[in-house]
Order: structure tokens, then sequence, then C-alpha cells
């Protein structure tokens, strides 16, 4: 990769990355440069060039400084784009700047920031007490706060506040004699401005691709060994599984344990009362428990719904897999199908979105378990955006708390949604060969199996399930541990 190596003085280097490079010049070619220079620089030309405009520049020298952070922790995105807000976000775009002027309001509680490059900031006083970053009030190695709310007065004002290091630093005197920094960049992080906030709020939202059949042509891969050994393949992996939320794995070794290796790898897997850690998926003689455990066809589904918060990724590793017909899997989006059905019958979406289906699993397995939840089949969250589907018509109860004559209006809306569900545009189908493991957002894919017979060999899978929490925990990691900017 090609390096610019930039000048801030004889003694302190940069070594700059072409990515960042391109935006680091984008900083540069901000409006504090051009002021300083009293024209603007261009950041076009060779380093050298701009080594040479910037020697003996006090003010860019601290500037620059304060770039330089950026620059070893990688500058963050503009937005952040999906509903695990990245660990290097949080920052949404913040431009290079100082303060020129604080002041206090105290008729609203306020500290007032004026930026050098334009706008005001506003922070509560009672914030600014509460996020306190010194030793004594802010345990920094693990980000917890020391402050307890018991001692913290919620009345408390400043008695004077000044900018120290030439804009880089609000320095705050309270009335009870505590003394507190705060660092610009985190200040204009931090802004409530109703702008800097919508900003953040798009740091949670998913960037999600929907598909449909087309998928089968395009499908998504990743290399199993690859992914046990090196960080960069298994966070793309890991990205894939957020925007896509299916991803086949491929050369897994033919035995019994790699799901929980796959899982090991990432976090661990999430155990349940029914399945316990890993479960395998063969024809049993005497079920009891599930149809999945049958060569019968398994309608598309999603697992256990009967979990107020059920597994968030599932993993099918095939171990062997039948000869002949049938044993093949279908996978849809749950996504792109409830936008479908948003678009053509509202009603029913809204009637899914609202009504609550009971999700039951009784049965003896790993455990005897007895799992029971109320869903609505397609929940949406508090931007009213789709959240997660939750459909399984093997485990939909013939509990109904809603009106009687709402019934039938639930099962037209319910049966519009499997029909969308179910149209040959809509679903991939996939017959995974032994060695090759389907790992796909149970909140999101629905799957489902064709019959096979049994006379056809044996058909094993072995799953297991991980949570998004600790997926999306270890995807922060690694970008952390890494410097890794989506
Ligand atoms: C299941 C399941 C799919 C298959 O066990 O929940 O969906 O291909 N199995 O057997
Ligand atoms: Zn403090
Ligand atoms: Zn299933």
């Amino acid at each position: 990769m090609a390096l610019s190596v930039l000048l801030l003085r004889p003694y302190q280097r940069l070594l700059v990355g072409a990515s960042k490079w391109s935006r680091l010049s984008s900083v540069l070619s901000g409006h504090s440069l051009g002021r300083i220079e009293n024209k603007p620089i261009s950041t076009a030309g060779a380093p050298e060039t701009l080594t040479s405009h910037m020697h003996g520049l006090h003010t860019l020298q601290r500037q620059l400084q304060q770039i330089a952070p950026v620059l070893r922790a990688g500058y963050p995105p503009l937005v952040a784009t999906t509903r695990r807000l990245s660990a290097l976000s949080g920052t949404c775009g913040v431009q290079e700047s100082s303060m020129e002027n604080v002041g206090l309001n105290g008729a609203d509680r306020m500290v007032e920031v004026e930026w050098s490059d334009g706008g005001v900031s506003r922070f509560p006083y009672i914030w600014l007490r509460d996020n306190c970053q010194c030793p004594q009030c802010f345990k920094r190695d693990s980000r917890c706060r020391l402050i307890l709310m018991s001692d913290l007065d919620v009345n408390v004002s400043p008695v004077r506040v000044e900018s120290q290091a030439r804009g880089g630093l609000l320095s705050v005197e309270w009335s009870d004699g505590h003394q507190s920094r705060y660092d610009w960049q985190w200040l204009k992080e931090r802004c409530f401005s109703p702008q800097v906030m919508s900003e953040r709020g798009k740091g949670w939202q998913r960037k999600t691709r929907l598909w449909g059949a087309e998928l089968t042509h395009d499908l998504p891969k990743a290399d199993f060994p690859v992914l046990l050994t090196d960080d960069r393949a298994l966070y793309d992996f890991l990205v894939i599984l957020d925007s896509v939320g299916l991803v086949l794995a491929q050369n897994v070794p033919c035995d019994v344990g790699q799901v929980e290796r796959l899982a090991n790898r990432v976090a661990f897997l999430r155990q349940t009362s029914g399945f316990g850690k890993e479960f395998v998926v063969v024809n049993k003689p005497n079920p009891g428990s599930d149809v999945a455990y049958t060569p019968a066809k398994l309608g598309l589904h999603t697992d256990l719904n009967s979990y107020s918060s059920k597994p968030g990724v599932q993993m099918l590793h095939c171990i062997e897999q039948i000869e002949g017909d049938g044993g093949d899997n279908s996978l849809v989006d749950g996504f792109n199908a409830a936008h479908q059905l948003k678009e053509e019958n509202p009603d029913a979406f809204r009637l899914l979105t609202t009504l609550k289906v009971t999700f039951r699993h009784v049965g003896v397995d790993y455990n005897k378990y007895f799992l029971l939840q109320r869903q609505n089949v397609i929940r949406l969250n508090d931007q009213d955006d789709i959240q997660s589907i939750s459909y399984s018509d093997q485990s939909r109860t013939s509990m109904l708390d809603m009106p009687a004559d709402q019934v039938q209006p639930f099962y037209d809306a319910l049966k519009s949604f499997n029909t969308i569900m179910y149209l040959p545009g809509n679903c991939v189908r996939l017959k995974m060969a032994a060695g090759e493991m389907m790992v796909f957002d149970n909140t999101r894919v629905l799957h489902g199996r064709s019959a096979y017979s049994p006379d056809s060999g044996t058909r094993h899978l072995q799953g297991g399930y991980m949570d998004w929490d600790d997926v999306y925990s270890r995807m922060r990691v690694l970008e952390m541990d890494h410097g890794i900017k989506e």
C-alpha cells in the first residue's frame, strides 16, 4: 500500500496509509487550514508540498496533534450503518475544530461552546458534572462511571469555565471545588443538537441488503478454516451475516463439534432448554419432540419463537447428506417478504405487526422443556422499521388473544404473508453438501426443508445458535483491535 509521510516537525512523523491519507486530506482541506494560510491549501499534491505549508505554523501543529489520535484510531465514518453502532463510531463525522469561546448560561443551566468552524453547542451543567472524565469520577480502562447518583447533586453549577490549550480543552470549576476537563472532540461527539443526534441515531440503523431468489447465484460464501484463523476474514463474514443475513461456510470438517468451534471463535454457543448446546438433526426413530427429527417437509419458519429473546444466529452444519431427491433447504429473506406485504397489503402488514401469536415448544431433548411466548409475527422497532420475524406453523399455538372478529382478517394476513414468502422469486434453494454450514440470521431469514425418503441414506446436520449481542460485541472488538472501519 502506498504510504504518505506527513512531517509535523522534524521529530514527529506519522505514516499515513492511502485510505487514511484521503480522509486526512478531506480534514486538512477544511476551513481552519484555509484561514491560517489565508488561502486554501491544495491537498491533492504530494505530502511534501503540504509539509512546506505547515512549517512553523503553531496553530496548525496543534490542530494536527488533534488529528493524530484520529490517524491512529482510523477516522470515524460519517455514518455508521448497522444496528450495532461500531466501536469507532459514535463520533459521527466530527471535523477538525476547536473552541473559540466558552461561557455560562445560568438561566438555562448550560455551558455554551462556540466552535472555530462555526456553530454553538450547549452542554447542560448536570450532564457535564455527571460525565467528568477525571480519574476520581471515571475509570478510563473499563470506561466506567465512578460517580454514584446518590452522591450527585443534580443542581450543581460551575463557578468558572474557560477554554485551555488553545481551544482544545474545556476546563470547568464546580461550586464544590471539583475541577473537570473535557476534550473538544469528546464534547463535539456528544453534542445535543438535533442534527448531531440524528446523525448519531443513524449509527444504530442496519445496513440491510434485501434479497430474493437471485441470491442463489450470488450466495455469500466463506472458507471455514480461514474464518478460524484470520480475524479480518471473520470480521467480513460477520458484516455480511449482519447485512445479508446468510452466509454459506465451506470446507468444514465433516465431524461433530464444528458449530461450537465457529461459535467459540465468534463468541460462544447460545444454549437452549430444549437443545442444550449443539443439536443433532437426523431422522430419529421415535422423534417425540420435534418435526425436524423426521424426514417430513419442514415449512418455512424461524426457530424458537417461543423465547422472548430468541437465538439471533443459527448455524446448520451438514455432516451427511442424502443422495436422492429431497432434504434441500429453502431460505427466504423475511424482511424482504415483509416489505412486499407492506406494499401490497398494508392492512395485513398492520395486523401482523400489532396482533400477537403464542408460540410453544414442549418436549424432551437435551432437557425437559416447555417454552411459551407471545410475539408479533412481524416486529417493528420504535422507528417502525422491521426488526424481527417470528414465523412457524409448527409451533404456533391455538391460543389467539384477539377479539373473535379479528381472527379471520388475521388468518387472511398470515396467508398473504405466507404466499409472498413462498413466491419462487423470494426463495433461495440450497441442498447443502457434506462439509457445508449455513449460517443465518434467525430473526430475519426463514428456513424450511423439503421432505426426503428415509431409505435414501442418512441425513445428518449439527445445529447451534449464537446471540446477536455477542456477535456485535466481537465485531466491535475486531474493529478496535485492528482499526477496522466499515
Ligand atoms: C430445524 C431445521 C432444517 C433441516 O431443525 O429447525 O429447520 O434442514 N432443520 O433439517
Ligand atoms: Zn471528576
Ligand atoms: Zn429450523
